[in-house]
C-alpha cells in the first residue's frame, strides 16, 4: 500500500463483509473505495459499517465485469474464483495507466504436501506452488512488483477470533449450524497442523 497515492481510486474486489475497507480508505485518505462482492449479504454488512462515508461506494456484482478506471486493485483471498490469470485479464483493461493489483493468493510452499493438507484443499484442484501463481502473472502480461507470505499472526487473527464464536455458538447448536462449526474447527485444524505446507502469499502486480 506504500505505492498507492491518497487519493487513489481503489477497488476491494470480492470485499466480503468490507473488513478491509478501512485499512484501504487508510492508505488513500483522499481516495474512494469501490468495494463489490456477490454475496448479497456481505454487501449488506459492508454497507452499513462502511456506507455512509462518501468515500465508499459497496454493491453487489461480479468481480470479473469491473471497468474502473482504477489505481489499485485489491482482492483478498478471492482470486480463486476465477484464477490468477483470467483475474488478471479482466482487470487489465480496469486500470489507470501505472494502476496495480495486489491480490492474496493460496499457495503450495513445498514440493510434496502431506496427504492431509492435500485433502484438505482438494475442491481447489487448480492450487499451485508460487512459482506457479508467477508464471500465471507473466502469463497475463504483468510484473511483479513485490511478494510477502501472510505471517502467523495474520492467520491467527482470523481463526482467533472465529474459535471464540465456534465456542459460543455450540452449546445451543442444531445439526446443521453443528456441522458448519465443525468444518470451520477443521479448518483451523488444517491450518494450525499443516502451516508449513501451504498458505497465502500476497502479490502486487503492474500490467508491463
Ligand atoms: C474468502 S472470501 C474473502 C472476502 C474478503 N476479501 C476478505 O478478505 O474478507 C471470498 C469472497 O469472494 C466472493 N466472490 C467469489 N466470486 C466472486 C465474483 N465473481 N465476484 C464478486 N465476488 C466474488 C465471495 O462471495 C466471498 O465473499
Amino acid at each position: 500500500m506504500a505505492g498507492v497515492p491518497a487519493d487513489a481510486r481503489i477497488c476491494d474486489a470480492a470485499c466480503g463483509p468490507g473488513a478491509d475497507i478501512p485499512a484501504l480508505l487508510a492508505a488513500a485518505p483522499d481516495g474512494h473505495v469501490t468495494a463489490l462482492d456477490k454475496a448479497e449479504g456481505f454487501v449488506k454488512q459492508a454497507q452499513a459499517a462502511h456506507g455512509s462515508d462518501p468515500r465508499t461506494t459497496i454493491f453487489a456484482g461480479d468481480m470479473a465485469a469491473v471497468t474502473g478506471p482504477f489505481d489499485l486493485i485489491w482482492c483478498a483471498g478471492a482470486v480463486y474464483f476465477l484464477g490468477v490469470r483470467q483475474a488478471l485479464d479482466a482487470w487489465k483493461n480496469a486500470l489507470a495507466p501505472g494502476g496495480a493489483v495486489a491480490f492474496s493468493q493460496v499457495c503450495w510452499f513445498m514440493d510434496a504436501p502431506s496427504q492431509t493438507a492435500q485433502e484438505g484443499w482438494a475442491e481447489y484442484a487448480d492450487m499451485t506452488d508460487e512459482p506457479g501463481v508467477l508464471s500465471a502473472i507473466d502469463a497475463a502480461g504483468y510484473d511483479v512488483l513485490g511478494t510477502r507470505r501472510l505471517s502467523d499472526a495474520a492467520w491467527e487473527a482470523y481463526y482467533g477470533p472465529m474459535d471464540a464464536r465456534i465456542a459460543q455458538l455450540t452449546p445451543e447448536a442444531g445439526p446443521a449450524l453443528a456441522a458448519v462449526l465443525q468444518e470451520g474447527r477443521d479448518e483451523a485444524a488444517l491450518w494450525r497442523n499443516h502451516r508449513t505446507e501451504f498458505g497465502y502469499t500476497l502479490f502486487v502486480v503492474r500490467p508491463r
